[in-house]
């Protein structure tokens, strides 16, 4: 009872993938939309919706393809079905729907967010719980307790913007490229991460929640100066071409440091609370190297093992949904033929 063909378009990848006992990984196929959002510099709702739509079945097919598995194999059909851009989110459910009913297999709605904690245990062996989870991607920061895979209670997390967002919005304010969290690394490697002093916002003694609204204000006015004028007449002294290549290295390299401790602060500020065996994270600003080595140091400081999933899996991708589907699958907990998407959804909904 094993085989599970997985379904994910919250955002802007289209993603299907063949998953094996939750933890091998047959196949997973994701068409990015990144060209079609890039010059809006951030995800069109309707433009993803329409693209999921056309690319839904050919990626299917291709999972199923790579797999070497026919339908008449699967047991299962998981899909991400919240949170997410509902119109999105709509045309995976519909496919999973459709299949599941046709196929005479279980339906499986599986939370997105906890999908991407699951990532570390792909193609890897077990996770040892309670462990502290950490989500970063470009719509959610959140740090959780996770008692096992779906038993799973928010700790903290971001007010405002979510870290990879501050990426994004970072690379569009120093004109580095979309996606931003990349670019901004890229240009942050020929720049000293103490040059400029920008501030990491602290919320109270022991809180856990971090802000990233400050920050992109303050590196904003540390690049373009501060404006001059009031209201609709506010003008900044200077665009971001007249700083020099290596003021832009600097100032990319100062925010990346800030962004990553404010997470980091917060991760230490829950290891001391209570007592984790693993840290385990997901989402695509797992990617930037100086967040994966300060985690790393942060494990190794509180003797805490540190699971960090392969970048293919720790992107959107359907493989962490497959995989996650079957815990559920396993514990009983399918779906009725009439789940709906939701754009919003606590992680409490999901505990079994
Ligand atoms: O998990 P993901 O693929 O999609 C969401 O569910 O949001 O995360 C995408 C986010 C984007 O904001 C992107 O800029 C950020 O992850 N990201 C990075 C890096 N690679 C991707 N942020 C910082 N450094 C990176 N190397
Ligand atoms: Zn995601």
């Amino acid at each position: 009872m094993g085989l599970i063909l997985g379904i994910e378009t919250s955002c802007d990848e289209t993603a299907a993938a063949v998953v094996d006992d939750g933890t091998t990984v047959r196949s997973s196929i994701v068409a990015t939309q990144h060209d079609l959002h890039e010059r809006y510099a951030g995800v069109v709702p309707e433009i993803a919706s329409r693209a999921h739509l056309e690319r839904i079945l050919p990626v299917v097919e291709e999972a199923l393809d790579q797999a070497g598995a026919t339908l008449g194999e699967l047991d299962a059909v998981a899909v991400g079905h919240a949170p997410g851009l509902i119109g999105s989110l709509l045309v995976g459910v519909s496919a999973a729907k459709a299949m599941a009913w046709s196929l005479g297999i279980p339906l499986l709605g599986v939370h997105h967010l906890l999908a991407h904690l699951h990532a570390p245990y792909l193609d890897a062996d077990e996770l040892a719980f309670p462990a502290l989870g950490l989500i970063a991607s470009g719509g959610h920061t959140v740090l959780v307790r996770m008692d096992d895979a779906l038993n799973v209670t928010r700790l903290g997390g971001t007010i405002d913007d979510a870290v990879g967002e501050a990426f994004d919005k970072a690379a569009t304010v120093l004109g580095a490229g979309y996606p931003g969290g990349p670019a901004i690394e890229r240009m942050a490697l020929e720049g000293d991460d103490h040059a400029v002093e920008l501030p990491i916002a602290n919320l109270g003694g022991d809180s856990l929640d971090v802000s990233y609204a400050g920050l992109k204000t303050a590196l904003l006015y540390a690049t373009r100066g501060i404006p001059v004028g009031r209201g609709r007449e506010a003008r900044f002294p200077r665009t971001v071409d007249d700083l020099t290549h290596a003021q832009r290295a600097d100032l990319a390299a100062s925010f990346q440091r800030c962004a990553v401790a404010a997470l980091i602060r917060a991760a230490e500020r829950a290891l001391e609370r209570e007592d984790f065996e693993t840290i385990s994270c997901g989402g695509g600003v797992i990617a930037n190297s100086v967040l994966r080595s300060e985690l790393e140091r942060l494990a190794r400081e509180t003797g805490t093992t540190l699971r960090l999933g392969q970048m293919k899996y720790c992107v959107d991708n359907a493989a962490m949904i497959a995989g996650l589907g079957h815990v559920m699958l396993e514990r009983g907990v399918t779906a009725p033929l009439t789940l709906t998407p939701r754009a919003r959804l606590p992680f409490e909904a999901a505990r079994a």
